[in-house]
């Protein structure tokens, strides 16, 4: 298959709607991250999506929307919260949990009784939604496994001949994917994104609770909340460990761990540092920034590029300096935790 990459343009828009509405699959932007778009109502349009990324068929997709009246085509019940988490963040990147009426094709919710909805706030996703005229089931447009595309060039690297389209809206402005809050019962953030606990419980005037597999591993034969927690995701090729300190401690560390190696051409090592822009030339070794240090958006913006980054670059064993997780810093903890499977050293 031949994948042909268009900028986002009304012409664009228009061939987009018409592939989706034959039942294709096509990569469009979003704020987050690009999504791998196709028709929720079709299941084979569908299963086309777990096939081009290789999903395992247990985890469910969200539903794309342009309006907020065709949640109550997906979803069986609408409590006042979800209105109010709505009214306070969509267009956004907030996916909402909600009882599944049943009309999407039963591959989007991989079995559960539930569906994820979330009304982008990308201008390219929003004219496709509405060209189309169909809720969009699309998770991010990666090979499963690897970090989600924030570029359409990123898109290309992974899905080339395996979709026919992609449509190219520049960088995503967030970078990480969509909070995901379930509203089945008391309020629960299964994934935690740029729209934070804090936000979503001010919104809703009650507390918000946070699901523990955000930050820890799931014990063996826990059920998890939300089928993806399970999931190695995001990674490099890498062995990837991250390292909690300051700057001056980090590179101590480097430095020995330079040391503990056998002799060799310390350039062959393999060791690459993540790290934050501004400290790469002070680093003992080669080293990639994600983001300016404090700045956790900008960190949320350049991390999936940052860990594709590290690939291109060979790297072998990449040590990533890490500091408070918090706000929208807990989103990219967590997402660069599961990159690096819960391996954390604290100095
Ligand atoms: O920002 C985003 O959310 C991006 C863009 C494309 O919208 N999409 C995205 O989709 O990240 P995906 O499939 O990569 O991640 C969806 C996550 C998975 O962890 C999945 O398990 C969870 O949401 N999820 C989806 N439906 C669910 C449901 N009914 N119950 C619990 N978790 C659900
Ligand atoms: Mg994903």
């Amino acid at each position: 298959m031949r994948t042909q990459l268009v900028p986002f343009s009304p012409n664009a828009t228009a061939l987009a709607a018409q592939l989706l509405q034959a039942g294709q699959v096509v990569a469009i932007p979003t704020e987050t991250v690009y999504g791998l778009a196709a028709n929720a109502l079709d299941g084979a349009a569908v299963q086309r999506i777990f096939a081009a990324k290789g999903r395992p068929q247990d985890n469910p997709l969200i539903v794309h929307i342009a309006n907020e009246a065709v949640l109550y085509q997906i979803a069986s019940v609408v409590p006042p919260a979800a209105w109010q988490l709505a009214k306070a963040f969509w267009p956004g990147p907030l996916t909402m949990v909600l009882p599944s009426a049943g009309t999407v094709a039963p591959q989007v919710s991989a079995g559960l009784p539930t569906v994820g909805v979330r009304m982008p706030a990308h201008p390219a996703a929003l004219a496709v939604i509405q060209a189309a005229g169909l809720p969009l089931a699309a998770p991010s447009a990666n090979v499963s496994g690897t970090p989600s595309p924030t570029t359409a060039a990123h898109v290309l690297a992974d899905m080339d001949g395996r979709i026919p389209f992609v449509v190219d809206g520049g960088a995503c402005r967030v970078g990480i994917e969509s909070t995901v809050v379930s509203l089945v019962d008391a309020p629960v953030i299964l994934r935690p994104g740029f729209i934070t606990q804090q936000q979503l419980a001010q919104a809703l005037g009650t507390p918000v609770a946070m699901a523990a597999a955000v930050t820890q591993p799931l014990a063996a034969g826990e059920a998890p909340a939300s089928p993806g927690m399970k999931y190695r995701h995001y990674a490099p090729r890498a062995q990837l460990v991250l390292v909690q300190g300051g700057f001056e401690e980090f590179r101590g560390f480097l430095e020995q761990k330079i040391a503990e190696m056998p002799a060799q051409n310390p350039a062959d090592n393999g060791i690459v540092a993540l790290c934050f822009s501004g400290e790469e030339d002070r680093l003992p070794v080669p080293a990639i920034a994600y983001g300016a240090p404090g700045d956790e958006a900008a960190q949320a913006a350049g991390l999936f590029a940052a860990l594709r980054a590290l690939d291109e670059h060979g790297a072998k064993q990449v040590y990533a300096r890490i500091e408070q997780a918090d706000g929208v810093g807990l989103a990219v903890y967590n997402r660069l935790l599961r990159a690096a499977a819960f391996r954390v050293v604290h100095l």
